[in-house]
């Protein structure tokens, strides 16, 4: 096929994009977006300080928009992400013990209650381990132990039963310290039946990435029986070297059964969260680049 979402959709994969509401308005973006992608996911808007900014007062316009956006064009959406130690609003920065766990299971509520049956699949919890394999010293970690994950997936199974819930974290792109604590939180939480369906691999990279365990590493979490998803890729660098990771990255999920899809964390480079690093498929004028073409070429 000719593009990206329909030739994902003939593998059986989608291909999503991040996207954030204020853009929509650009001709470019939109057309891109329309014409490119079958799944979106919300590059900040369901965050936690986008939908809940004071106390049990929700806000859900930008994220509405997009659910309403991709059921017109028949797209799936992503939920990313109810609980992140990064971007909560001050108000749950101060919070400490009993009234952190509950600011978060009523978030999770909150947010996945509202989008009941909307999302396919939600990233539940967002980079809570380090490199070493550690829980992350968050406020979560710190004020409510190592329980405070387990408990997000349940509040969000109650909220939203039939959406899938992921794990996802960065630094994953291979079999390393940091992805053998996620592989072991998995089995641990399938042995005392917390409910997990997926993992997310953000799969933020560079040019010289590393990829040797990539697809070993995304094959192991499909055999323990939970989806994989590459969730926001994105690779550093231009020409001939970008290209060939991002082929390296599609083809690996195409190879392994249990990935669903591809998220790509933006359109165009011009408002990549990277700055001055390209690392996206189309440039600052919606041009398709070579590591678009290797995508297509790959799918
Ligand atoms: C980034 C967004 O792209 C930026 O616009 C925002 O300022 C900060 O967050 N890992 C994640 C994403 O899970 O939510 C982050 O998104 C990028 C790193």
């Amino acid at each position: 096929a000719e593009t990206l979402g329909a030739s994902a959709a003939e593998n059986g994969r989608y291909f999503g994009a991040a996207i954030a509401p204020n853009f929509l308005g650009e001709e470019g973006y939109s057309s891109t977006l329309n014409a490119e992608f079958n799944s979106i996911v919300a590059e900040n808007a369901m965050k936690w300080d986008a939908t809940e900014p004071s106390p049990g007062q929700f806000t859900f316009t930008g994220g509405d928009q997009l659910v309403a956006l991709a059921q017109e064009q028949n797209m799936e959406v992503r939920g990313h992400t109810l609980v992140w130690h990064a971007q909560q609003p001050a108000w749950v920065q101060g919070l400490t013990g009993q009234a952190l766990h509950d600011a978060m299971t009523e978030h999770i509520a909150g947010v996945a209650g509202h989008y009941q049956g909307e999302i396919t699949s939600w990233d539940v919890v967002n980079e809570a381990f380090e490199w070493d394999g550690s829980r992350r010293q968050s406020n979560l970690q710190t004020q409510l132990g190592d329980g405070w994950i387990e408990d997000a997936f349940r509040a969000a199974d109650a909220a939203d039963p039939d959406a899938k819930l992921c794990y996802n974290d960065y630094g994953t792109d291979g079999v390393n310290a940091k992805s053998d604590a996620i592989y072991d939180m998995v089995v641990d939480f399938q042995a005392r039946g917390v409910p997990i369906d997926c993992v997310g691999f953000q799969t933020h990279l560079s040019s010289d990435s590393d990829l040797s365990s990539y697809q070993e590493n995304l094959q192991r979490f499909g055999d323990l029986g939970v989806d994989v998803e590459i969730t926001e890729l994105d690779v550093g660098g231009s020409g001939s070297a970008q290209a060939d990771v991002y082929r390296t990255v599609t083809e690996a999920c195409l190879n392994v059964d249990r990935c669903t899809g591809i998220t790509v964390w933006g359109i165009t480079d011009k408002y990549s969260w990277r700055g001055e690093e390209t690392p996206l498929l189309f440039d600052g004028n919606y041009q398709k680049k070579e590591a678009y073409e290797a995508v297509l070429d790959a799918l």
